[in-house]
């Protein structure tokens, strides 16, 4: 009862806007406008904040929120957030970043049916790689890694799960199939980011090698996937101690390491393993991500500064000021969106703290000409970012009309929150035996064309003729008129 209580609240709340939204579209849209300026003002689009998104999911590791959370990149919105158990303990080292259980890695297997993360409880303690069904949502299961668990990287074949451990300067090699560390990589302190293998819809980068950057020695570490060897060390920064993203081109054939201590981008040659060059950008780069096409390459930096750069030239196409530090960030697979993830939002704007913490979030820019199209707010900081295709959780049957749809179920969700759940009227006139004074044909045009506050375009032709003869019927299914 509750239920359909909530229900109906929400469908006269939709209603309402839709009833907003249709006089907005009378006073704005003049009279030789084309079908597709008025389908712009539709109620979706507004939703979604005045221009979509692709229809995929950012699954964001939700850092010290202890979450991960799950936006719908079409519509920007929040969808659901898991959270990763675990002790939730006090800072005991609060000048020290990344906080307590810090969510941070997010990778997904190359068919998106599985997923990871890396979460630390204790900074004296294992962290643990905590493995997720993408349908159910559940942690299937969780092994102990090094200490301070950072960022993660699959192989290209899938057999292991890296994981940089800050604290224990180690990469810890996970067996996925037996779901365990089987073996290590001893990098030196600072170990932070792996270059991720996939970027977009499963598609393996073609490397021989992986790459990780070890943040106290300013070096770029690569290893062989196939053999799990060290094959060389690079040093990138003269400056010790800020060395962060490390990225591979989506041809695989060049790395970008971002090297904050000397604001320059170290561009290595994947063939060659040797440097090619130093690109200068100010403010402290951290992470690097590609466009699809490999053409552009993104920086955000910890002086809050957002940078589109071109592969071939180096040169900066635009710059842009996020809010506090963009530092995690990934571009949507159609190439048109960028989406950082902020450790803090306007305060201007989000001027509250959610549970003591300032609020943090995404911003979405727009790749080409580098306007921010959309913010999200969320707990956080949020981190890494993975954009998954819709069937990845699974999609809801999609209802064939002619076999489900019902007179009375088109009723109920269309017309009842102002006709009545019986007919009996409400904010509209009672529907009850209107065979005395109307047709099939007079009451579908009211329901097609509106009238008065009565809203047009709730229903399809079809279905207006549907509801029409259940309508003279007072509501009463007959077998002879149904479809
Ligand atoms: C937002 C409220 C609202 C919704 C939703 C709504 N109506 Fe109405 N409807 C009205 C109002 C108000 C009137 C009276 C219109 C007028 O004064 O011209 C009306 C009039 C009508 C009439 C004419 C009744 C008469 O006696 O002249 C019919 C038939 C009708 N509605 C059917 C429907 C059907 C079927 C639906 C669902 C598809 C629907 N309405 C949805 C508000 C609504």
């Amino acid at each position: 009862m509750k239920k359909s209580l909530i229900v109906i609240g929400s469908l006269i709340l939709l209603l309402l806007t839709a009833c907003i939204s249709e006089e907005k579209k009378e006073e704005t849209v003049d009279s030789e406008s084309t079908s597709e300026t008025v389908e712009d003002y539709s109620l979706d689009i507004q939703i979604a904040g005045g221009t979509y998104g692709s229809e995929y999911f950012a699954v964001v590791a939700g850092g010290a929120s202890n979450k991960i959370l799950i936006f719908d990149a079409k519509y920007r919105k929040l969808v659901t957030a898991i959270d990763t158990g675990g002790p939730k303990l006090e800072r005991t080292i609060p000048e020290y970043y990344p906080n307590l259980h810090d969510v941070h890695a997010m990778t997904f297997t190359n068919d998106f049916s599985m997923f990871f993360t890396v979460n630390w409880f204790d900074y004296e303690e294992p962290s643990y790689v905590l493995a997720y069904d993408t349908k159910t949502l559940k942690e299937i299961w969780r092994t102990p890694v090094g200490k301070g668990g950072h960022h993660a990287a699959l192989s290209p074949d899938e057999k292991y799960l890296y994981v940089a451990n800050d604290r224990s300067g180690t990469i810890s090699i996970v067996d996925i199939e037996l779901q365990i560390e089987v073996d290590t990589l001893h990098v030196g302190e600072g170990a932070d980011y792996i270059t991720p293998a996939m970027y977009w819809d499963g598609i393996v980068i073609d490397t021989p090698y992986l790459f990780a950057t070890v943040n106290t020695e300013s070096k770029v570490v690569v290893f062989d996937w196939k053999t799990n060897e060290i094959v060389k060390e690079i040093i990138v920064g003269e400056t010790e101690g800020k060395v962060h993203g490390v990225n591979l081109t989506p041809d695989g054939k060049t790395v970008w390491v971002a090297v904050g201590g000397d604001n320059t981008i170290v561009v290595i040659d994947v063939e060659t393993l040797e440097i090619t060059d130093r690109i200068q950008l100010k403010n402290r780069p951290i992470h690097i991500s590609f466009n699809p096409d490999g053409k552009f390459g993104y920086v955000t930096t910890g002086g809050h500064q957002i940078f589109k750069v071109d592969t071939m030239t180096h040169d900066v196409v635009w710059n842009q000021t996020g809010t506090i530090i963009p530092a995690h960030m990934a571009v949507s697979p159609d190439g048109k969106e960028l989406w950082t993830l902020n450790h803090g939002l306007s305060t201007e704007r989000y001027p509250y703290l959610i549970g003591g913490r300032p609020v943090s979030g995404v911003q979405i820019w727009d790749t080409e000409t580098g306007a921010l199209l959309a913010e999200m707010p969320s707990e956080g900081p949020p981190h890494e970012i993975q954009f998954i295709p819709y069937h990845a959780f699974g999609l809801q049957q999609v209802q064939d009309d002619s076999v489900t749809v019902t007179a009375e179920g088109l009723y109920q969700s269309a017309c009842s929150s102002c006709h009545g759940g019986n007919l009996e009227g409400g904010g509209g006139p009672s529907l009850e035996n209107l065979s005395e004074k109307m047709t099939v044909d007079d009451i579908s045009e009211i329901i097609l064309k509106g009238s008065g506050m009565m809203p047009d375009g709730l229903v399809d032709d079809q279905e207006a003729h549907l509801i029409a003869e259940w309508l003279l019927n007072n509501g009463i299914d007959s077998d002879v008129h149904s479809h």
